[in-house]
């Protein structure tokens, strides 16, 4: 729909300026300016400056391709700039261009560097440090489990070595604990594209994203899983996201079950608990 607009527009800025009689130089910076106009203004929602700086700069190269297409093109546009340059008739053009151009530059440079009395943006940060310890109470425990999130490891991730097919149980039934409990704001196929994934804000995590499984341990997961968005320190805000707490669903197994079938599914390799000390 954006494209087909924008394409509309310049392709009737463009026949306009090839039927006009306005001499090619006007009616190049007439289709510039045109172009220019339309991308800040006649978009909803407005495209961002630096989309329009690059689709005014494609529209120049266009030009300039057009205008240098032909020596005829090339000297009707030639002209009229050179003669502002040393016809002594033009000198007031000349001087009048020469004292507006510094003084918009230096007006827009004064608007840049204004203070603004808008309140800073808070940032949210996705990944902030985990708290050292977490107490994890699952259904049916009568005492909460002390887990320690910067050196603790997943209890199963040693059985990927030791006896893969009993690892290979526990993916499996990860994967059942995702498409009962997970799939539907993270997507079918881990991609943060569920059903529900458009309606909260922040978005679900993208598991297939290479920012995401492979820089995180497998323990600051399970931090993520049973605390949930409420569980984030403040810096996670500026409100609780829709992540569930999942430590009042499931156990602590199940638990770690998805967090390997998030790995299995995806290919990727948790982050080493080493470089977690070296942070
Ligand atoms: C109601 C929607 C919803 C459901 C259901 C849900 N999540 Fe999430 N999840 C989110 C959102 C939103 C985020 C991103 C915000 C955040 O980090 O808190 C997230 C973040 C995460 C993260 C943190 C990733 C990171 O980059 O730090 C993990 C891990 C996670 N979810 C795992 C799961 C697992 C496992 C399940 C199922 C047991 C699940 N989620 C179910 C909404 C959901």
């Amino acid at each position: 729909m954006l494209i087909s607009t924008i394409l509309f527009t310049v392709a009737s800025a463009a026949i306009f300026v090839m039927r006009s009689k306005l001499g090619l130089f006007w009616a190049g910076v007439a289709f510039f300016v045109t172009t220019v106009l339309y991308l800040m203004y006649g978009i909803t929602p407005p495209a961002p400056g630096a989309l329009i700086l690059l689709y005014a700069g494609m529209a120049f190269i266009s030009m300039l391709l057009y205008v240098s297409s032909s020596d005829q093109a090339l000297e009707s546009v030639w002209t009229p700039l050179k003669s502002v340059m040393v016809s002594p008739g033009k000198r007031g053009t000349l001087y009048g261009l020469l004292l507006t151009i510094p003084c918009i530059v230096a007006f827009q440079t004064y608007l840049g560097n204004l203070p603004s009395s808008d309140a800073p943006p808070r940032i949210r940060s996705v990944h902030p440090p985990p708290p050292n310890t977490i107490k994890v109470q699952s259904p049916g425990m009568a005492e909460p489990n002390v887990f320690n999130v910067v050196s603790g490891t997943s209890p199963i991730r040693e059985l990927e070595e030791s006896d893969p097919a009993q690892f290979a149980e526990h993916v499996a039934r990860g994967k059942v604990v995702y498409y009962e409990n997970c799939y539907y704001c993270h997507g079918d196929t881990l991609a943060a594209d569920g059903h529900y994934a458009r309606t909260v804000n922040p978005m679900p995590a993208n598991f297939q994203d290479p920012g995401v499984l492979p820089q995180l341990t497998e323990a600051f997961l399970y931090w993520r899983v049973a605390k949930g968005g409420p569980g984030m320190p403040d810096a996670g805000g500026p409100w609780d996201s829709s992540m569930p707490a999942w430590e009042k669903f499931l156990s602590e197994e199940d638990m770690w079950n998805v967090i390997a079938f998030l790995y299995d599914y995806t290919g990727y390799k948790p982050r080493g608990a080493e470089s977690v000390e070296g942070h």
